[in-house]
């Protein structure tokens, strides 16, 4: 670049980013380049380009000419339904969309500045990694961008989207943000590839099987949105950030809801089965309580035994936990205590309130559990219910047995508002299990033992599997009819819209990780 490159020039060689034949061969491969990714992601004509002529500085292995004003990523800020966000693209016709040095500042840049003005962040990742030619330097690119990535972290929501390769420690970016959307059959996330790894380890494993979009959304639990294509995966991040506050300073936006707030829907007093230990898909309470029916669920394919996602509730925005007896029981296992730690946090992170549905059996049983520290993994889901501050509901649908009760913002956790459904069954454990530890020898020596197990059995539950003893003691602060579930919500949080709660001061807490 020199003086005789006139503005016009240097803004076409940017935009020609790879030249003509990598971009042909990016939109072969079925994906968008990065501009018009970055296009589709902004409102029309709301974007503004920041470091469009910003350069590479290698002088080795050839580079230095080549050269492509940009440097392999696109970066700047604009208008997402209105409102501000920053993103940057990685070009992956530009040496593979390879961090360089300057390419890295460029993304550090509007990480800084989405910190300072309290804006979400977007990364869209399309890149080969470290730029190989200039070794170090891009290692410590990355390096800058952990720590702006920590940073702000609880600052400003960030979302990453993979839209290609990304391998390598490139990969620990994304899996610091708050998202992971991952676009299927395009794109893939590895510490170390399949190459690698059939040396080391003698595996054969391909690029899909070992980091695909449903690798990490079903067995990994890396991502959180599995998506079509990258039109689905914009569309989505659009869709997502409109539930989300621009910073942890201010409220998630209210929008104008139409579905009457005291809508009473009564097919939802007959979705809990009368015999105890039958099935229902939790997705049938939820989406009739819900503003429109909006449930955007959240590690859907992940963890399926527990349900996490956004809604709104009188066009408030709301994180919705819910046990889904649909699998595995609802039981709370590793995996699923984890995933609802992680979505606790980030709600409370951004002054979004959580509303619990429970029906939890409890803690799943078992060696696998026990020996992967089901201890430690399940005291997650409690340590963030019970440092959370922002408005907390719940509503016990059946079952809130054993530890889980008291893990599933129970009062005990501060939970502002209990509610329990008539059928709801709380106590320290199911009626077979309590009657054989407390009637065994009773039973064992009956003159018909089935009998007396039976009538142990209807004795116990018409003693415990009632919610009056916890309302009774204030622990369920009413027994509300299934039908009036959404106009309560909706009145509590409206009611808890001024709430202020804080911890105590300290640096951090130590959740057990
Ligand atoms: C420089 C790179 C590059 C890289 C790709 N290119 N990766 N240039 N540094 N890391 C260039 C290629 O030379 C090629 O240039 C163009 O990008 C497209 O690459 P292809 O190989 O032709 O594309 P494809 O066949 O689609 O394969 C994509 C790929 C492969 C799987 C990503 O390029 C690849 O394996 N790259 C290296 C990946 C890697 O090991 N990176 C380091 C990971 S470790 P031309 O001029 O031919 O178009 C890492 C550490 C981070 O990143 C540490 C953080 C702490």
């Amino acid at each position: 670049m020199n003086r005789n490159d006139t503005l016009a020039d240097l803004d076409r060689r940017a935009e020609a980013g790879g030249g003509d034949d990598r971009i042909r061969r990016q939109r072969e491969g079925g994906r968008l380049t990065a501009r018009e990714r970055i296009a589709t992601l902004f409102d029309p004509d709301s974007f503004e380009e920041i470091d469009k002529f910003v350069t590479h500085r290698c002088q080795d292995f050839g580079m230095a000419e080549q050269v492509v004003p940009g440097d392999g990523v696109v970066s700047g800020y604009g208008r997402i339904n209105g409102r501000l966000a920053y993103a940057f693209a990685q070009d992956f016709t530009v040496f593979g969309g390879s961090l360089s040095e300057t390419n890295a500042a460029k993304i550090v840049k509007v990480m800084d500045l989405a910190m300072k003005t309290g804006a979400p962040v977007i990364g869209l990742n399309d890149s080969g990694g470290a730029r190989i030619q200039e070794g170090v330097a891009s290692l410590g690119g990355y390096a800058d961008i952990f720590l702006r990535n920590t940073l702000a972290s609880g600052v400003v929501p960030q979302i990453s989207a993979i839209m290609g390769p990304c391998a390598g420690g490139a990969v620990y970016s994304p899996a610091i943000t708050d998202f992971v959307v991952m676009v299927k059959h395009t794109s893939y996330m590895f510490v170390t590839g399949p190459d690698v790894i059939r040396a080391v380890t003698h595996e054969q494993v391909t690029k899909e099987e070992l980091g695909g979009a449903m690798t990490h959304n079903e067995r990994s639990g890396v991502a959180h949105f599995a998506v079509e294509d990258d039109a689905a995966c914009l569309a989505l991040i659009r869709e997502l950030l409109s539930f989300l506050p621009g910073n942890n300073l201010d409220d998630p936006p209210r929008i104008e809801c139409a579905d009457p707030v005291d809508r009473s829907d009564e097919a939802l007093d007959s979705v809990v089965p009368e015999a105890a230990n039958q099935a229902y898909d939790m997705l049938d309470v939820i989406r009739p309580i819900v503003d429109d029916g909006y449930f955007l669920q959240v590690h859907e394919h992940y963890a399926r035994n527990i349900l996490v996602g956004f809604a709104r509730l009188g066009g408030r925005p709301v994180g919705i936990v819910a046990n889904q007896p649909a699998h595995l029981a609802g039981t709370l296992d590793i995996d699923a205590s984890v995933k609802g730690a992680r979505f606790v946090r980030f709600c409370d992170a951004f002054n979004i309130p959580l509303v619990t549905f429970e029906d939890v059996p409890g803690f799943l049983p078992g060696t696998v559990q026990e020996f992967g520290g089901i201890i430690r993994q399940g005291a997650k889901l409690l340590y963030a219910y019970a440092e959370a501050t922002v408005p907390k509901l719940a509503v016990i649908t059946r079952k809130a047995y054993g530890g889980a009760y008291c893990v599933m913002s129970s009062k005990h956790l501060r939970t502002d508002v209990n509610y329990a459904w008539p059928a709801a069954e709380i106590a320290v454990m199911g009626a077979d299990g309590a009657v054989n530890i407390l009637y065994k020898r009773e039973i064992e020596s009956a003159e018909d033992p089935e009998a007396a197990r039976a009538a142990k059995i209807a004795e116990y539950r018409d003693k415990f599997a009632n919610p009056y003893i916890a309302a009774q003691r204030g622990f369920v602060d009413e027994v509300i009819l299934p039908r009036q579930t959404r106009t309560r919500l909706i009145r509590a949080l409206a009611a808890l819209d001024a709430k202020r709660d804080r911890n105590p001061p300290k640096k951090h807490g130590n959740i057990p990780l």
